[in-house]
Formats: C-alpha cells, sequence, structure tokens
C-alpha cells in the first residue's frame, strides 16, 4: 500500500472521519506516550483519585502542568495539523476526533465545533465540583511563587486542568458525537496512535464495522492494523502535505 493509494481513498470519500493520538503531535515537539523516550517511560500517570485524595499527587501533577513537563505547552502546529484542517477547510472531513490535549487542531484552524476531544484539553483547568472555568495563567503565579494548590474562585472545590485522567469518566457529550460520526462516515483515517486505549480505540472499529475503509497512518504497527484497509508505518507530516497538497 502506498501514498497515492491514500490519495485515493481520500479522493473517493464523501464523509472522512479524522482520529488522532499523540503521534500527530510528535512533529511539534511534544512528547508522545509509548514511543521510546515517551512520557510514560519519564512518569506514572496520576489516576484521577489519586488527584481527588492526595494533595502530594495533586501537587506533582499541577507541578507538571506549569513546567511543561508533559511538554503541551507553547507547542505550535505542524504540516500534519495544517493537512488535516485542509481537509476540513475542504469539506472532505467532517470531524477530527483527537485524543490529545493539546489544542493544536485549533490552533491550526479547525473549527472548535469540529474538533472531538476525547480526553478533555489542557489549556485550561475547570473546577471539579461546579465547573467553573480557570485559566491557567491566573493559578501559575500563586503555584510557583507559593506552592499554593489551586481552588475554585467561586465555590472552594478542587481545580484540575480539563484533561482526563485515568479512571476519570469519559465526557458524555464527546462520545456521544464521536460515535455519530464514526458511524456516519465513509472513511475513517487514524494519524498518529498506538490504538490501545479504550474508549478511544473503539472508534474506529466501530466505523469499520459499519461499512467505513479504515485507513491508518502510523510510525509503528498498531493493535488495529489488521482491521486496515491501508496501513502507512510512515511519518505523518510527510504524508499528509503530500496527500492533500492541492
Ligand atoms: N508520524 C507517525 N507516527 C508517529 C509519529 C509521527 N511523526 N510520532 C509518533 N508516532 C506514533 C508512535 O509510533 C505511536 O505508535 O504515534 C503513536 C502514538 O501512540 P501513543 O504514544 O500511545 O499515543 P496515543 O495513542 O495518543 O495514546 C492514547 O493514552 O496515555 C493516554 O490519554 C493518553 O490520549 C493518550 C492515550
Ligand atoms: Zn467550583
Amino acid at each position: 500500500m502506498s501514498r497515492s493509494d491514500l490519495s485515493r481513498m481520500i479522493e473517493e470519500a464523501r464523509r472522512v472521519v479524522v482520529f488522532t493520538g499523540a503521534g500527530i503531535s510528535t512533529e511539534s515537539g511534544i512528547p508522545d506516550f509509548r514511543s521510546p523516550g515517551g512520557v510514560w517511560s519519564k512518569m506514572k500517570p496520576i489516576y484521577f483519585q489519586e488527584f481527588v485524595d492526595d494533595p502530594i499527587k495533586r501537587r506533582e501533577a499541577w507541578r507538571r502542568t506549569f513546567t511543561g513537563a508533559a511538554g503541551w505547552t507553547g507547542a505550535s502546529p505542524n504540516a500534519g495539523h495544517l493537512a488535516v484542517a485542509r481537509l476540513v477547510r475542504s469539506g472532505k472531513a467532517k470531524a477530527v476526533i483527537t485524543q490529545n490535549v493539546d489544542n493544536l487542531h485549533q490552533d491550526s484552524g479547525v473549527p472548535p465545533d469540529k474538533v472531538i476531544e476525547l480526553h478533555g484539553n489542557a489549556s485550561f483547568a475547570k473546577c471539579l465540583d461546579c465547573e467553573e472555568r480557570h485559566e491557567l495563567d491566573e493559578l501559575k503565579d500563586s503555584f510557583l511563587k507559593a506552592g499554593e494548590i489551586p481552588y475554585c474562585r467561586r465555590c472552594g472545590g478542587l481545580v484540575k486542568t480539563a484533561v482526563v485522567s485515568f479512571g476519570q469518566s469519559m465526557p458524555h457529550e464527546p462520545m456521544a458525537r464521536a460515535q455519530q460520526v464514526s458511524l456516519n462516515c465513509d472513511l475513517f483515517l487514524v494519524l498518529g496512535s498506538s490504538l490501545v486505549v479504550y474508549p478511544a480505540a473503539g472508534f474506529p472499529l466501530m466505523a469499520k464495522r459499519n461499512g467505513a475503509a479504515l485507513a491508518i497512518v502510523n510510525r509503528e504497527p498498531t493493535e488495529l492494523d489488521v482491521y486496515a484497509n491501508l496501513v502507512l508505518n510512515e511519518e505523518i507530516g510527510e504524508v499528509m502535505a503530500e496527500v492533500t497538497s492541492a
């Protein structure tokens, strides 16, 4: 299978859904999770209940956020994101389901209402009780200077980045939208995911079982290659720039 096969599949499709993982953001300098040297080789995930129960874990979670330890802050979209934005702009792609929390699809010009964030967004924080939004900038100084863990300005509840942590329930509305677009597409295009985390990794399968073609562009083999119509083990930026160039 080659890039021209992928070009033809995109050409022939009328309703593409793009599904992205951390692999589309590594070319922006954000480490992925499971490649050698990835985030989980350097630090253990902090589970939701740990964040709620243990002030030490809460402090560590905020330290990672404010020191950029997880690499999400300050990155810019790369050729892969820009290619996806072209597919959306041309009307070919109806939605972008992403597991990423780096906001780079929105930053690359994909309208926010076309981005379905399954694992939330790391660019702002929310109160766990009343959902009040808090900007990271307003919390950063007091944390870095006085080590103060952020509490909600409105109700005093715990504040956490708007990322869905392990053990935290999945956001209902994005999950429902992801299901709706996965069942409605004729081409499901996976870019940069190892496809090992569920329920997110269930959407490619759902689309395929519902009659869509499944294409996977990923540096390494994935768990779902066996179901795919096309697999390209190549760099996303290069491939997607080529197959979406006008
Ligand atoms: N081009 C193509 N593939 C790439 C590139 C690239 N430039 N860079 C990395 N990859 C591939 C890697 O080979 C890897 O298989 O992207 C994949 C990324 O897989 P993971 O690191 O497992 O990331 P992801 O699939 O998004 O993880 C899913 O796990 O930890 C949780 O919540 C976290 O959303 C994340 C979820
Ligand atoms: Zn609150």
